[in-house]
Order: structure tokens, then C-alpha cells, then sequence
């Protein structure tokens, strides 16, 4: 894994988005993992703006996001389908078709789970996986105990989750206990990932995500056996990490990272 440090949620937000934009326009017909939460909404407008301004094209780009609630419909203003229309779908040329997410009132969630896995292999498997990190170290929808082998399934969410994302709906009675998730297993199967992390409210878990065991408490931590992991964190999320000089070396100095910097 390489985690690199900047200064501030817009920069972190900056870089991240430009490995998004460097891998569309590298190959065209990519298939991006997609990941939703407030972290995003500010990554999803710089894309947004790079198509508007620069031209950014996702005509022939491909999508499947993490994870999606169980019990809401597409329509449902609280749903994941939803955040990802009026973030990001509705203001870029991607074809609506190409487009995928569980669908959370699928009658069989087992059936819908292997569909969804099957839809990914079909279309040659993930290209970019972008991910953020909930407080209670999950990557998508998958809580403490996931396994690290898990494909996409129906998972409970973990109060830590419920008190962190209930906020969002009308009560917090109505938010969903469960959710639809990419596996941690399917999520290591991407050919790339970026996680984006920002704020000080990440910076135990993602010092545990990152430097700490391998552990299924933590699912993100699945991540450092991923040969391709690049982990862009701000300065407030950065404060725990033990081994920061050497994370600002790398941006520093790798050639991998000279037309970021
Ligand atoms: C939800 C999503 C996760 C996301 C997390 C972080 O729980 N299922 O994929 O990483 O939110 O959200 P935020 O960026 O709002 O902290």
C-alpha cells in the first residue's frame, strides 16, 4: 500500500480524483468501483467539473458501486442509486445503462448478490476501486467480523454504522439495518484501488486500517494485501499514523507521483 498525505480535504480530494480521471482517460471503457458517503460528494463534483470544463469523457466508462440499502427502491430519495444520480450520473455523459448497483428490494438477496458478482465478471472485472472508510473500519457495507474472503451478500449493519449514517434519513428509525455489499474478497479482486479519507473523525480507524493487523474487525485492513492500494488521506486524518516522514517522502520524491505533486 502506499498512502500519501496532503494538506487539506480539497487537495486530498484533488488527487484522488485525478487518478479517477488519468485511469478513464488511459482506457476509455473502464469499469470503476464507485463508493458513496459525504467523502465522495466532493470527489463526484470534480469530476463533474472536469467533464463540464475539460472535457472529461465517460461515454464508454462502466460502474458498480459497493454496496446499496436493503428496502429502498431505486426512487427512493434515501437510496444509493439515488445519491449516485444527482452526485454524479446526472452531470456526465455516461450511458445510464452502464451504471450498476445492487438492487435493494430484490425478492431473493441471495440470487441478487450472485447476479451482481456474475455482472461484474461479465464485464471483465473492476478496473479502479474507489473507497472510502466508515468509523467502524468498513470498506462498503462490510462490518467487524466480514470475512476477508467475502463475495457480495446481505450484511447487518453495525450500530456504529446506524448512528453514522442515520443523519441522513427523515427519522432514524428509517434507516435500513441492512445493506447490500460488494465483499471484502470481491473488493481485493479490483485490478486498482484509491481510498479517500479526510477528517480528524477517521484518523483512529484509518491508522488502524492501514498500520495496524490484518483483521476482520477492521475490514479495510484487508486492503494492505492488495498489490495496487493507494490511500490518499488529509493532514486531520493523517494525525495518527505512525510512519507520516516517510508517507511525505514518497510523494516527494517517487516518479510515480511527479505529475501530482
Ligand atoms: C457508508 C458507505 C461506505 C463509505 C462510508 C463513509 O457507510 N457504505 O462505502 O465509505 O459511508 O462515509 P463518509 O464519507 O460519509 O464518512
Amino acid at each position: 500500500m502506499e498512502v500519501i498525505i496532503r494538506p487539506d480535504p480539497t487537495a486530498a480530494t484533488q488527487l484522488a480524483a485525478a487518478l479517477i480521471a488519468d485511469q478513464v482517460r488511459t482506457k476509455p471503457s473502464s469499469v470503476l468501483g464507485l463508493a458513496t458517503g459525504a467523502t465522495m460528494e466532493r470527489l463526484y463534483a470534480e469530476l463533474v467539473r472536469q467533464h463540464k470544463e475539460e472535457g472529461l469523457d465517460f461515454s464508454l466508462v462502466r460502474t458498480f458501486n459497493l454496496d446499496e440499502y436493503v428496502g429502498l427502491s431505486p426512487e427512493d430519495p434515501h437510496s444509493y442509486r439515488h445519491y449516485m444520480n444527482a452526485q454524479l450520473f446526472n452531470h456526465i455523459n455516461i450511458d445510464i445503462r452502464n451504471t450498476h448497483l445492487p438492487h435493494g428490494q430484490a425478492e431473493d438477496l441471495k440470487l441478487e448478490c450472485r447476479r451482481y458478482e456474475a455482472l461484474m465478471q461479465a464485464c471483465g472485472g473492476v478496473d479502479l476501486q474507489l473507497l472510502g472508510i466508515g468509523r467502524s473500519g468498513h470498506i462498503g457495507f462490510n462490518e467487524p467480523l466480514s470475512a476477508l474472503q467475502s463475495r457480495t451478500r446481505d450484511k447487518a449493519l453495525t450500530p456504529t454504522t446506524i448512528e453514522q449514517n442515520e443523519g441522513y434519513f427523515p427519522t432514524p428509525a428509517d434507516m435500513p439495518r441492512c445493506g447490500i455489499t460488494m465483499g471484502v474478497g470481491t473488493i481485493l479482486e479490483a485490478r486498482d484501488i484509491v481510498m479517500l479519507v479526510t477528517g480528524s473523525s477517521k484518523a483512529a480507524v484509518i491508522a488502524k486500517a492501514v498500520e495496524g493487523p490484518i483483521t476482520s474487525m477492521i475490514s479495510a485492513s484487508a486492503l494492505q494485501m492488495h498489490p495496487h492500494c493507494r490511500t490518499i488521506v488529509d493532514e486531520a486524518a493523517a494525525t495518527d499514523l505512525t510512519q507520516q516522514e516517510y508517507y511525505h517522502w514518497i510523494f516527494e520524491n517517487e516518479d510515480e507521483w511527479r505529475a501530482y505533486r
